[in-house]
């Protein structure tokens, strides 16, 4: 990317110190960068001993056949165990490790000793339906506490899960499991979602009719919602049944540390999903270990929320097996935001007195549009750290959050990392970092990331290029499930020796790193490159705007011109002035060469189900184009309606 498009790049002059306070009693101190940085394998060494290992592992890194890594390859451990197990013979039986809060109200808490005896059943059932280490296991389930059980069942036994968001369909299940050669699907009747059941079993039985699926055994249902299911005599059976009847005992069997944990898919942006594949040990130890150092979690006191759903990554790293391994204490809840109102999120916090919060930028834009006063009116002073995933947050909705949510007290850390790092990658220390409003900043301990021009030379601070990580790391993938010719190619093969991850990102005069989207959604606009997170900042700074999209399309004259999707807040109505005042406000923020081009207002804005924009979708539309594939869209009406107000461009530069 040219220096001189970064001259004029968003300015965000805000710092916020840790206090004295969190300072003092932090889980991590600076020494943990110097200590990383001296022996960095040895520091990995050293948090691997925060597992319990039935063989201790003496090796630490192989690398030898890059870029096939195998970490703490001599040491054996059980990934349940670990999650459970140990800290129910650590006399902690009785803390409670699940308070689940169904949507429609109702609830129930389970202590880790309880919840030794679920994952023992589930074991056993799994066990009685023949599934074997190694064997792959399905699970397309709601958010309730038998998907945590299912999940560790499987790491119990040996059997990786692969995951598949309840949201997605029949199709996307289908794929999933012929590409893994699932042996086993477990399910629900369905789930709560918006005041309402949701059937998921249906799906499933559509995707088992696909050739490719024949594999598929058993399917094992939860019964959640208690609507009406087709059943399939000898393959279908029910977990009342099949597991309530097991014995609640089972002897956890130790795999070696690259045993296969888990598969799942990321969609990207081209192509056939990619099975991402985790092993065992090292992503165990990093989830660990950054969940204990970024939250500066203290499990006897803090009780933790991560709102993302398990069939994301964040949901298995931060709700399963990160926050479980260090025996912490969390809600776990089955719905959205604002079923039945748009306060539920802030009830449960008061309700549990949640202390540790991990959200989503889009999440935190949202209750920003719905009203301060909303939040205003619940008791939030439980909160002590605030987290971040999933795009790059925009200052604006960084300082809401901050402010609105955390009493202008609590510290919030941008996390950045992705599927295929496993876990956390770079992310300010709440007791260490003066963080900055839209900036992940640092690399975490042990961790090397740069950011590097189209030659992969590293860039000098103030400049922008392409994020990359420089060496090997615990929770790294290891490879996309049974193509390791894609594996090399997607991420190994850009930057020689370098993991590419695809993310365009800038260094500022401290050499703190800006995450600035996917480089595909970098626009090219008369030899400048711009970032879209940027000039989407930009507009979302100014008060009538709660947020915004931006694509680059196509252009004869300046390559791409810049297109702004934009959802106005309460009371502010779209017409020339108000397209006039916001270019002339992105001028101001970011120099006139970022101006929009075009400036749409819209009701919504197209997103996956996980919240990311896509921004491809927008594209087609802003060059006439017939829309792509839209299955993966929340809400496809969204599109119609976008694509019916499509106005001609409104003024040129
Ligand atoms: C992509 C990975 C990591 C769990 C959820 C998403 C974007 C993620 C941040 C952040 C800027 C971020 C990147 C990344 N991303 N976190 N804090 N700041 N961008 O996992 O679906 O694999 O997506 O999400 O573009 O590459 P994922």
């Amino acid at each position: 990317m040219s220096n001189e498009s970064l001259a004029n790049l968003l300015k965000e002059e805000r710092r916020f110190a840790p206090s004295s306070e969190l300072a003092a009693q932090a889980n991590v101190t600076a020494e943990a960068y110097e200590r990383a940085e001296a022996d960095r394998l040895g520091f990995w060494a050293e948090q691997a001993r925060r597992l319990t290992w039935s063989t201790e592992p003496t090796e630490t890194l192989d690398w030898s056949n890059p870029p096939f890594a195998k970490w703490f390859a001599d040491g054996r451990l059980n990934v349940a165990y670990n999650c459970v197990d140990r800290h129910v013979e650590n006399g902690l039986g009785d803390r409670v490790a699940l308070h689940f809060e169904g949507e429609p109200g109702d609830s129930r808490s389970l202590t880790y000793a309880e919840l030794q005896r679920e994952v023992c059943k589930a074991a056993n059932a799994l066990t009685e339906l023949g599934v074997r280490a190694g064997d792959r296991v399905a699970v397309y389930m709601p958010m309730i506490p038998e998907t945590v059980v299912a999940m560790l069942a499987c790491a119990r036994i040996g059997a990786p899960h692969s995951v598949v968001f309840g949201g997605f369909s029949a199709d996307a299940l289908a794929t999933r499991i012929q590409d893994a050669d699932a042996r086993v699907v477990i399910t629900a009747d369905g789930g709560y979602r918006r005041g309402e059941p949701g059937a998921l079993k249906p799906a499933v039985d559509e995707a088992l009719t696909r050739p490719g699926t024949e594999n598929v055994r058993h399917v094992l249902v939860v019964r959640r919602t208690g609507q009406e299911t087709g059943w399939t005599e000898g393959r279908d059976i029910w977990w009342h049944e099949l597991v309530e009847r097991q014995s609640d005992r089972h002897t956890p069997e130790a795999f070696e540390a690259e045993h296969p944990l888990f598969i799942l898919y990321t969609s990207g942006t081209t192509g056939k999903p990619k099975g991402i594949l985790h092993t065992s040990g090292g992503y165990l130890t990093q989830v660990a270990y950054t969940h204990h150092a970024v939250f500066d979690l203290k499990p006897e006191s803090d009780v933790y929320w991560c709102t993302a759903d398990v069939g994301w990554v964040t949901g298995h790293s931060y709700i399963v097996y990160g926050p479980l391994a260090n025996g912490a204490t969390q809600v776990l809840y089955e719905g959205t935001p604002n079923t039945p109102h748009q306060g539920r999120w802030w009830e449960i916090v008061q309700k549990y007195g949640v202390t540790i919060l991990y959200t989503a930028p889009t999440a935190i834009r949202a209750c920003m549009k719905w009203g301060d006063d909303i939040p205003a009116k619940y008791d939030l002073s439980s909160l002590r750290i605030l987290g971040s995933v999933g795009e790059p947050i925009n200052p604006e909705a960084w300082v809401w959050y901050r402010k609105h949510i955390g009493g202008d007290r609590v510290p919030v850390v941008d996390t950045w990392w992705q599927t295929e790092t496993g876990a956390m990658m770079i992310s300010p220390l709440p007791g260490v970092t003066e963080t900055k409003p839209g900036s992940a900043q640092v690399p975490l301990p042990g961790i090397r990331a740069t950011v590097v021009d189209d030659d992969a030379n590293e860039v000098p601070h103030g400049s922008g290029g392409y994020l990359v990580l420089t060496e090997p790391w615990p929770s790294m993938l290891r490879t996309i499930w049974g193509d390791d010719q894609r594996y090399r190619d997607t991420y190994w093969s850009r930057f020689e020796g370098k993991y590419f991850a695809g993310d365009g990102a800038k260094k500022d005069e401290d050499g703190d790193i800006w995450l600035l989207g996917r480089v595909d959604d970098v626009m090219l606009v008369s030899g400048h490159n711009i970032s879209t997170t940027e000039v989407e900042s930009a507009l979302v700074s100014h008060p009538k705007v709660a947020e915004a999209a931006v694509v680059g399309a196509t252009d004869a004259q300046t390559t791409q011109a810049i297109c702004a999707f934009v959802i106005l807040r309460g009371t502010a109505t779209e017409g020339e002035d108000l397209t006039e005042e916001l270019r002339a406000h992105v001028a101001r923020t970011l120099g006139p060469i970022a101006k929009p081009r075009r400036i749409l207002a819209v009701a919504e804005l197209p997103k996956t189900r996980s919240g990311k924009i896509m921004r491809r979708l927008l594209r087609d539309v802003a060059e006439n184009r017939t829309l792509g594939d839209v299955t993966t869209l929340t809400d496809s009406s969204v599109m119609d309606l976008i694509q019916s107000r499509l106005p001609a461009a409104s003024s040129e530069d």
